[in-house]
């Protein structure tokens, strides 16, 4: 298994992904595909055509998840030469498609988020990319910041930066899927998902996003959504209505908002600390407006149902 882990990570872009995370997507690649297993236990050749077989289905696996939104450059390798100023952290939020896009947008974001979350102590940034070097946009000197990847390198350079900007918090490798461990974690005010959901559902429905929301310890969870496509284009109907339904089902309070390319949904864990939740045109809660359309929806079936009777 080592021997494979080490051939699997052998791509540069993969490389810096935790052993433990190759070893899951593995065993999760074994479990579908008999064949494989039946062969990793015979006495196979590490030369043989199935043998790359299996490395190259797992490193497409992996790059679903994982590789597919990193643009390195040498800027984060050249973090620990350099100052830790404000145009090297400009810099690193730069090489990354998603900080980029948001880098003239964070000022406004964090104050929209905070306005209705209230200004927290303690967040909590999982599949936190690069995120966490936009902290000094939130601007809350004594916040606590907790941040969770399965990237191991940047996890380092984020601890570097934590510690050379005296910032109170740590980033650790982390597979936010493994939600036994999430729940363990500490009590936040707010964490952030942002961009996660079609990493972590990969495709198939939102059980998985479902199950890590359920357990993350916040009473906010801020989920985020691109509002353009792939190909650049934006967006005719940008919001998910499938987590609106969600939340309504968990009884979950929503908030959004739309800022840049993005769409942000504040989720309230807690009902009771928001007797009145307001949308984006301040006048009827999303929630309320669920409950409409399910009502009307109810009540048109017991008319047709009437009718044909
Ligand atoms: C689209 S990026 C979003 C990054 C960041 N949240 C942002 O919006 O700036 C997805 C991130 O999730 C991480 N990731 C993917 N699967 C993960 C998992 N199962 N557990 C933890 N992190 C994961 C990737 O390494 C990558 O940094």
């Amino acid at each position: 298994m080592s021997q494979l882990i080490d051939d699997i990570k052998k791509k540069k872009e993969l490389s810096d992904i935790s052993d433990k995370f190759v070893r899951e997507e593995l065993r999760n690649y074994l479990k579908r595909n008999f064949k494989a297993k039946k062969f990793l236990a015979s006495e196979f050749s590490p030369r043989s055509a199935y043998y790359k077989k299996i490395i190259k289905d797992v490193r497409t696996q992996l790059r679903r998840s994982y590789g597919l939104f990193r643009r390195k450059g040498k800027v984060i390798k050249e973090f620990n030469k350099t100052a830790n100023s404000k145009e090297t952290i400009t810099e690193i939020l730069k090489s990354h498609s998603s900080t980029r896009e948001r880098l003239e947008f964070y000022s406004e974001i964090y104050r929209k988020i905070f306005k209705i979350t209230k200004d927290p102590k303690m967040i909590l940034d999982f599949g936190c990319g690069l995120n966490p070097f936009s902290y000094s946009y939130m601007r809350l000197p004594h916040l606590t910041y907790f941040a969770y990847d399965l990237a191991t390198d940047e996890i380092k350079l984020i601890n570097d930066y934590f510690k050379k900007s005296k910032i109170k918090g740590r980033a650790y490798a982390l597979n936010v899927l493994q939600t036994n461990q999430i729940k363990k974690l500490p009590q936040a005010d707010i964490a952030f998902l942002f961009k996660m959901t079609d990493v972590l559902d990969k495709g198939k429905n939102h059980k998985n996003t479902e199950e890590v929301l359920k357990a993350i310890p916040a009473r906010f969870v801020v989920v985020s959504f691109p509002t353009v496509t792939m190909s650049g284009r934006k967006m005719n109907f940008p919001r998910r209505k499938w987590i609106e339904l969600l939340c309504e089902r968990l009884k979950y309070e929503l908030n959004y908002f739309e800022v840049g390319n993005e769409l942000f949904y504040v989720i309230g864990k807690e009902k009771k600390l928001f007797p009145k939740f307001v949308n984006k045109g301040g006048k009827t809660s999303l929630r309320e407006k669920l409950i409409e359309k399910i009502k009307r929806n109810k009540e048109n079936k017991t008319k047709k149902i009437r009718k044909k009777q």
